[in-house]
């Protein structure tokens, strides 16, 4: 998506080796505008399969996923990374580890939300070592739902999500693909 390339080049800033920081659009202050745009590429892409429901972790997966959502007119659920007090035991729970923080993470949806008649679309804002994608499709697999497909907004070829995902076959767009971070400039990959 040449918009998003554009606004990775003109407000993104890298930090260390591999990531990226992208607060003032994404991750923190949103651009409602080009996320609107974002929901329609996916939409385009995925709108042949019988979607049901668009399903994310929260907190930076929402805003994408919500405007994917609103062109499907379908519901969006986010995984909760922290227990809530509304929720009882009829949960689906998955760990999702983080290679950063080197921690095991919980994620849960309740089970009222999901089941086998869904057939599910995941999207995330970032695609780095594909643990919370990992932790979703654990989630939809104990619901017996069919996952349709993934959209992301940001995806770094060069760690390991993608290989997990190509290794499963499920479908994928990501609507910016970096492959390096090369003297401080990002590096994006050929279609
Ligand atoms: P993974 O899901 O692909 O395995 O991601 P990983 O464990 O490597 O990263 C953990 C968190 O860091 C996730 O957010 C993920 O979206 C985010 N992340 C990964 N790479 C980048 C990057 O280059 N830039 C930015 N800005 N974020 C990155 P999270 O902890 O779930 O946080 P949030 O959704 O509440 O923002
Ligand atoms: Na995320
Ligand atoms: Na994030």
């Amino acid at each position: 998506m040449k918009e998003l390339e554009e606004r990775i080049q003109k407000d993104g800033r890298i930090l260390g080796n591999d990531v990226l920081k992208v607060d003032s659009f994404l991750n923190h202050q949103v651009d409602p505008v080009l996320m609107q745009k974002m929901g329609q590429e996916f939409y385009n892409y995925f709108h042949n399969k019988p979607i049901t429901k668009i399903l994310t972790v929260e907190s930076s997966g929402i805003a994408p996923a919500v405007m994917t959502g609103l062109e499907f007119k379908k519901p969006v659920i986010f995984a909760r990374k922290h227990k809530s007090i509304t929720m009882n035991n009829d949960t689906y729970i998955a760990d999702v580890y983080s290679f950063t923080k080197k921690t095991t993470n919980k994620i849960s949806i309740a089970k009222h939300f999901l089941n086998e008649e869904d057939h599910v679309l995941i999207i995330d804002d970032f695609l780095a070592n594909g643990q919370a994608v990992s932790g979703l499709t654990s989630i939809i697999k104990q619901a017996n739902a069919t996952l349709e497909g993934i959209g992301i907004v940001i995806e770094k070829t060069f760690q390991k999500g993608r290989q997990l995902i190509d290794q499963q076959n499920i479908p994928i767009l990501s609507l910016a693909r970096i492959k390096a971070f090369k003297n401080g400039q990002v590096v994006f990959a050929e279609e």
